[in-house]
Order: structure tokens, then C-alpha cells, then sequence
């Protein structure tokens, strides 16, 4: 198996980055978000993202309106039941997560691989909302996602080595660099970053 569809909870900064890059490598790419004003400003800021690199040479049109028609976009989290894996970027609550994964976990087949790309939760904890903790990881990714290589792949001691491989994958696949941590505190970029700006 190989991870084909894909879905992105949350269209805000880090999710709609996540969900251009998703389309511009080939992935049939949902997003879903609260409403339907969120969601179109979600798609805007994509367009926006795109008609930038158009404007400057670094993305063809053929490329942009490829991308734009690999991407869809619902209010309903239940039309992500299809997806191979789900990523999950909505704002930093747990309890907002924890209604997200459980339905995430009660709608999807039990193939799908459900992922957060939350900076500061636990990964670990995360999975505990849902039945699949062998199918649950961290993808955290860095802002701007278009630009910034490197993923964080984020293992807990339940994630399996099939779920790591599908992800680690995938994030190749969409021109990432994989480092792949243990679900720590700041994982291991931010634990590193933080230190460093507070020194005097
Ligand atoms: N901002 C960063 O630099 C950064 C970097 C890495 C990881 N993260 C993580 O990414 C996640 C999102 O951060 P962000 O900066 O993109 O936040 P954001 O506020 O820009 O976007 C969050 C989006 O989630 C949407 N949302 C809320 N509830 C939802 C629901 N039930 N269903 C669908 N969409 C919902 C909101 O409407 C909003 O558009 C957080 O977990 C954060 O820790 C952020």
C-alpha cells in the first residue's frame, strides 16, 4: 500500500501549506474546515501562494491549475473517510483535537493513517483518542510548508513500523526531508531552537 489520498484537517497557515504541497506533488488532496468563509479563505491563501510562484517563474500555469484541481475542500470531516492518510492542523486545543481524531477515528476505514502536526502536545496522547494508536503519528511540519524542507516525523512507541514507512514515504514523496523523532517536548527542532533565541 501506498498512501494515494490525502486529508487535511484545518485550513489555516500551516494546513493550507500542507495541503498546496500535498497537490502540487500529485496527491488527490481534501481539506476540511469549520465553515465555508474559513475554507474559501483557506483555498484563497493557496491561490495567492501559487499566483506567486507563477508571477515570478517558479510555478508554470499548467502546474498551478493542476494543482488547484487536485484540491478540494468540505466543511464535513466525514468526507475525509477515503482518505490513505489524514493530517490533522487545526488550532493548538487538546480538546478541540480530541472531538477532531474521534470522529476522524469512528468515519475512516481502518487502513487510514491519521497524523498531527501539532507543536506542543503529545503525540502519544493524541493517538489515545483514537483506536488506531499502531496507525497514529506526528507530522509536523515548519512554516512557510511550501519552502521549508524538513518534516518531523514523530514515532510513539505504538506508531508501527508500516504507518512510519507510509508516512516517511509520503513526505519524500512531496519533496520533504524526513528526521524522525521521538514524541518529546519540542520534538527535537523547536527543543533546540528555544534554548538558543533565549540565550541573552
Ligand atoms: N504556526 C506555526 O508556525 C506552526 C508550525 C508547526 C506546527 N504548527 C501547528 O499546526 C497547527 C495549526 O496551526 P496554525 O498556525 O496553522 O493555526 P491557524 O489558526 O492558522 O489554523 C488553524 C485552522 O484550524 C481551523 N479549525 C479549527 N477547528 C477545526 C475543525 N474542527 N475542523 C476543521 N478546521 C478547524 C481553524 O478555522 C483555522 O483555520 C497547530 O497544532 C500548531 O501547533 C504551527
Amino acid at each position: 500500500m501506498a498512501i494515494q489520498k490525502v486529508g487535511v484537517v484545518g485550513c489555516g497557515l500551516m494546513g493550507s501549506g500542507i495541503a498546496q504541497v500535498s497537490a502540487q506533488a500529485g496527491f488527490s488532496t481534501t481539506v476540511s474546515e469549520v465553515s465555508r468563509e474559513a475554507l474559501e479563505k483557506g483555498m484563497g491563501a493557496i491561490r495567492g501562494f501559487l499566483q506567486g510562484g507563477l508571477d515570478k517563474g517558479k510555478v508554470t500555469a499548467q502546474d498551478m491549475e493542476a494543482t488547484l484541481a487536485r484540491l478540494s475542500g468540505t466543511t464535513r470531516l466525514e468526507d475525509l473517510a477515503a482518505c490513505d492518510l489524514v493530517i490533522e492542523a487545526t488550532t493548538e486545543n487538546i480538546a478541540l483535537k480530541q472531538t477532531v481524531f474521534s470522529t476522524l477515528d469512528r468515519a475512516c476505514g481502518p487502513a487510514t493513517v491519521l497524523a498531527s502536526n501539532t507543536s506542543s502536545l503529545s503525540i502519544t496522547e493524541l493517538s489515545t483518542f483514537t483506536q488506531r494508536p499502531d496507525r497514529f503519528l506526528g507530522l509536523h511540519f515548519f512554516n512557510p510548508v511550501p519552502l521549508m524542507k524538513l518534516v518531523e516525523v514523530v514515532r510513539t512507541l505504538a506508531t508501527s513500523d508500516e504507518t512510519y514507512r507510509l508516512a516517511a514515504d509520503w513526505c519524500r514523496a512531496i519533496g520533504k526531508t524526513v528526521v524522525t523523532v521521538g514524541d518529546t517536548p519540542g520534538f527535537v527542532v523547536n527543543r533546540l531552537l528555544m534554548p538558543y533565541m533565549l540565550e541573552p
